[in-house]
């Protein structure tokens, strides 16, 4: 019988037809939601691999209920929706995008740093409400990024590429992440800095740090409570690394400057959620790697992955490389 696999989105470029050509039958969920538990659940059951995005929890009782799975591969670098130790514990490889979407990731942290310093947002809503009657003095006037304090959060590959952006406007970088990268340091021009400096020195802060247990709320009342009040947050990396009632609070009392969010906890941001209420909060809708190029990119690397994997072949990508040990 034709082995299925499960693709839960539409990716761009040609997905299907190499699949296809390899001999497996494609299951794919074409509605605009991801498929639901339901679903997800029972195409599981069915299926030898599975292409899926950061919006589908892969836990263990989706890997339990896939007796003939033999690979995981997700359209995206950040894995933190799929239980790895589920996945090894079972010996499937689980693919991912790492590198192909870190200059796109890089360039919309630094357009949230642009417009969040200089106000970009409320600037076309104010026109768009026909409030520029003049051209002002003191209109609204935001943060300098030339010469200010970027902190980074997190020193991989998006981190580096976030502090040559910043190069060019002639910051000072500082960064803080477990391990200190003194070879990345001297190419970039980053100092290493411990996290309380990181938190105190900053004018931007910018997060690239994956999910785990240990930056889950990383930044909460506490750090916040040590950054400028001058200063700027900006978070592509993922929602639940900031506690965002604890944001919500700072920015509210105007303790924290401005907050510039690609990601959220939850995700999408529930309409009813406080942060949509202040003007110094700007939330775009998860749009890091979102560069035409870059998503085609992306889905080559995913099926590439995938068709690895069902050949038992290593994979290209492999989030949990301790599969093959
Ligand atoms: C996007 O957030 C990704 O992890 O690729």
């Amino acid at each position: 019988m034709t082995q299925q696999v499960f693709v839960t989105r539409q990716f761009p470029g040609e997905v299907a037809g190499p699949l296809e050509a390899a001999g497996y039958r494609v299951q794919q969920w074409t509605k605009a939601l991801p498929p639901p538990r339901d679903v997800m659940l029972r195409e599981a059951a069915a299926t030898v691999g599975i292409l899926c995005s950061l919006t589908e929890r892969i836990d263990a009782e989706v890997i339990a209920a896939a007796p003939d799975l033999r690979v995981i591969s997700t359209f995206a670098v950040g894995v933190d929706n799929i239980e790895l130790s589920a996945a090894t514990a079972r010996g499937i490889p689980v693919g991912h995008t790492p590198g192909v979407l870190t200059e796109a990731s890089a360039d919309l942290a630094f357009a949230l740093l642009m417009a969040a310093a200089r106000r970009i947002v409320e600037g076309a809503d104010y026109v768009r409400a026909g409030h520029w009657k003049t051209w002002g003095p003191q209109l609204l006037l935001g943060q300098e990024v030339h010469g200010a304090t970027l902190g980074i959060l997190g020193m991989g590959r998006i981190g580096q590429a976030m502090a040559r952006r910043a190069q060019g406007f002639e910051m000072r970088v500082l960064y803080h992440s477990r391990s200190r990268d003194e070879a990345a340091e001297a190419k970039i021009g980053a100092q290493w800095v411990d996290f309380p400096t990181l938190l105190r020195e900053s004018d931007f802060l910018s997060l690239h740090v994956p999910l785990t247990e240990a930056t889950y709320h990383l930044i909460g009342a506490a750090e916040l409570a040590q950054m400028k009040p001058t200063a700027i947050l900006i978070n592509t990396a993922r929602g639940p690394v900031v506690d965002s009632a604890a944001l919500y609070a700072a920015l509210r009392a105007g303790r924290l400057a401005y907050a510039a969010l690609d990601v959220t906890d939850p995700e999408p941001i529930s309409m009813d959620d406080l942060l949509l209420t202040l003007e110094n909060c700007l939330v775009v809708p998860h749009i890091g790697s979102a560069g035409v190029a870059t998503r085609h990119h992306m889905a080559r690397i995913m099926v590439e992955n995938l068709l690895a994997g069902l050949r038992g072949e290593r994979l290209p990508y492999c989030a949990n490389p301790e599969v093959y040990a």
